[in-house]
């Protein structure tokens, strides 16, 4: 969960690899740093410091380093404590081989021990420094052939960029179970973890495949297999903040554009059907499956939460959600009439994709549901929906999550039709997820009354949130965005389960946020919500407009539109974002980057 650049070209400036980096920073931002080759000094220099690349710029502009190729690391700490020593890149014992990483070397302590044995010093803690001696080890002049023969005694997952001073004019990079692809333009080369870091440069690109390792010189680059440059689907303003104060706001505040993306061409009203390419391939196995199985993490998870109950309701077929760092270790049961589906916005995440090849080498069909085009998992996965939902530059997840929720509706629609749901159903289905962007749209308006309420409460050390049926999983994921973002402790529950334990909890300091829609579990939550307010705990309301009997319980209420129940989850969430975002503004957090975090948790 790194941010790697790598630079081999005629620019001599580090600079322009920081700009690149810096759209790195939600990979990991705990600490920084760079190698550069001096050509002149035959030397390479080494700059590297704690906290975020802002840091790492101060200093460089205090140094005059200058060279090509050159090398930069924004670390999310695995293995060796954040400080500067750790930070990357590491070096072999006479800083001739520099390397930067993304991944875990699971045997590194087995490897140490032994290059410790041969007489390397270590200087760190990390698991990476690890592979600068190895290279060394094995180093007699050419750094791909060591890269190599280095490798074949690593065992886990990594993305590399690595220089060498004594085979200066090439930058080695090597990929395994971690993303790393270069970016071409003719004159020069860019390596990078993500296209986001290099779509200002160029829109030409290689992807890095498993086990492959690419020689990169001034001039050109070998790979072992030959291979055709794809192009990027992403535009510079998709990456940036576009007036916004946070990323997290801008992508909160879009979600009406961004749900109509995920919706473009792919209802067909009269029908009451929903068209989705990617599924084409496998419309005939899908008629077949009778289990589904939902994997995730995190926010996808809820999104596979509320899919469960749509794919019941609607279409018929059971469901069972579990988290991929749980189904990987579990004995699943599983026969050719059930299928996996992995949700995941960044597609990179480690443990979805471990849970997706152990349904793989069980030999059962799996699906995806990805909103970055080329990922690990939409790669791998038999057949899927890509969200199109843009690119998610928060590391909370906002508008990927309401893109998921309308993409799992869009497939209760698809895989209902195939089996007993009608064509009024499925008109009356389609004809709502279309006014979807338009509701959102009403929610976004609520955004200053939200801000006060979170002025409100902004003391408040614990916050319960419930629901019950689809705004269950909302629940959660109202507690998981404000734990994320503002640090304060938040607990989801469903809304029946109070009684059975939390509710001892509540007393007149401890607020809850109830989602109270008018839907078919309405009265039951309410009364949930009275046991509540009955020992003076101050409820805010999320309820549908024109409910006003809502206000004799509650101290403040939140409208959303009516909509669909099954729907419902794609507007009551949107409250939940906001009053995360703004308690996290009120604290004086970073919203975009918080603590300990990282966007894409690319290891176990
Ligand atoms: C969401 O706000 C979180 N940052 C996190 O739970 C995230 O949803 C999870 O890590 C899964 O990521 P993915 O969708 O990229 O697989
Ligand atoms: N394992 C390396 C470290 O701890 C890289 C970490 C990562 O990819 O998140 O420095």
């Amino acid at each position: 969960m790194c941010g790697i650049v790598g630079y081999i070209g005629k620019e001599t400036n580090p600079q322009i690899g920081l700009e690149a980096l810096k759209r790195l920073e939600y990979r990991g931002y705990d600490s920084a740093g760079m190698a550069v080759f001096n050509f002149e000094k035959k030397q390479i220099y080494c700059l590297k410091c704690v906290g975020r690349i802002s840091n790492l710029e101060d200093k460089l502009s205090n140094s005059a380093i200058f060279g090509t190729p050159f090398i930069m690391h924004t670390r999310w700490a695995t293995t060796g404590r954040v400080n500067e020593v750790n930070a990357h890149p590491h070096s072999d014992c006479k800083g001739n081989i520099w390397v930067v990483h993304n991944g875990i070397i699971e045997n590194y302590q087995e490897l140490k021990e032994e290059l410790i044995k041969e007489g390397h010093r270590f200087v760190s803690e990390t698991d990476t420094e690890v592979l600068s001696h190895l290279i060394e080890k094995y180093f007699k002049g050419n750094l791909e052939e060591a890269v190599r023969k280095a490798l074949k005694e690593v065992k886990g997952t990594y993305a590399l960029v690595i220089i060498s001073r004594e085979d200066p004019y090439k930058i080695v990079a090597a990929s395994l179970s971690s993303p790393l692809l270069i970016g071409i333009n003719g004159k020069e080369y860019l390596i990078a973890s993500d296209p986001a870091a290099i779509v200002s440069y160029t829109k030409k690109i290689i992807n890095l495949e498993d086990n492959e390792i690419a020689t990169i010189t001034p001039e050109k680059f070998f790979i072992f297999k030959e291979k055709v440059p794809q192009e990027i689907e992403l535009e510079v303003e998709d990456i940036q903040k576009e007036g916004y104060s946070h990323f997290m706001l801008k992508e909160i505040m879009e979600q009406p554009r961004s749900l109509k993306h995920s919706q473009q061409g792919r209802i067909l009203l009269e029908e009451g059907l929903a068209k989705l390419g990617g599924l084409e391939d496998v419309k005939d196995k899908l008629k077949e499956i009778k289990r589904l199985i939902i994997v995730a993490c995190g926010t996808a998870y809820h999104a596979g939460l509320v899919g469960e109950y749509m794919l019941e309701e609607y279409a018929g077929i059971p469901v069972e959600v579990d988290f991929g760092s749980e189904f990987r270790y579990r004995k699943p049961i599983l026969d050719e009439n059930t299928a996996l589906l992995a949700i995941s916005q960044s597609g990179e995440t480690a443990d979805t994709i471990a849970a997706l090849r152990e349904a793989k080498r069980k030999g059962i069909l799996t699906l995806g549901i990805v909103n970055v085009v080329g990922s690990t998992v939409s790669r791998e996965t038999d057949a899927g929906v890509y969200n199109h939902a843009g690119p998610e530059i928060g590391v909370a997840s906002t508008k990927a999550f309401t893109s998921q929720l309308e993409v799992l509706a869009l497939l209760t629609l698809f895989l209902g039709r195939q089996r007993e749901m009608s064509l009024v159903m499925g008109q009356r289905i389609a004809k709502e997820i279309l006014k979807i962007p338009e509701l959102v749209e009403k929610v976004l308006q609520t955004r200053s009354e939200v801000k006060k309420i979170a002025e409100k409460y902004k003391d408040a050390k614990n916050f319960l949130f419930i629901g019950r049926k689809y705004n269950y999983p909302i629940a959660l994921e109202g507690a998981l965005k404000l734990k994320e973002i503002s640090y304060i402790h938040a607990e989801g529950y469903g809304a029946g389960e109070m009684k059975h334990g939390p509710l001892a909890l509540i007393d007149k300091n401890f607020p809850t946020i109830a989602i109270l829609t008018s839907d078919s579990v309405y009265k039951k939550t309410l009364s949930n919500a009275e046991e509540i307010k009955t020992r003076e705990g101050p409820i805010i309301a999320i309820a549908t407009e024109g409910n006003d009997e809502i206000k004799n319980i509650t101290e403040d209420v939140i409208y959303i539109p009516k909509t669909l129940e099954m729907l419902t989850p794609i507007l009551s969430v949107i409250p939940l974002q906001l009053f995360s975002y703004y308690m996290g503004v009120l604290k004086g957090y970073d919203v975009d980057k918080p603590r300990n975090l990282a966007k894409s948790v690319t290891v176990e």
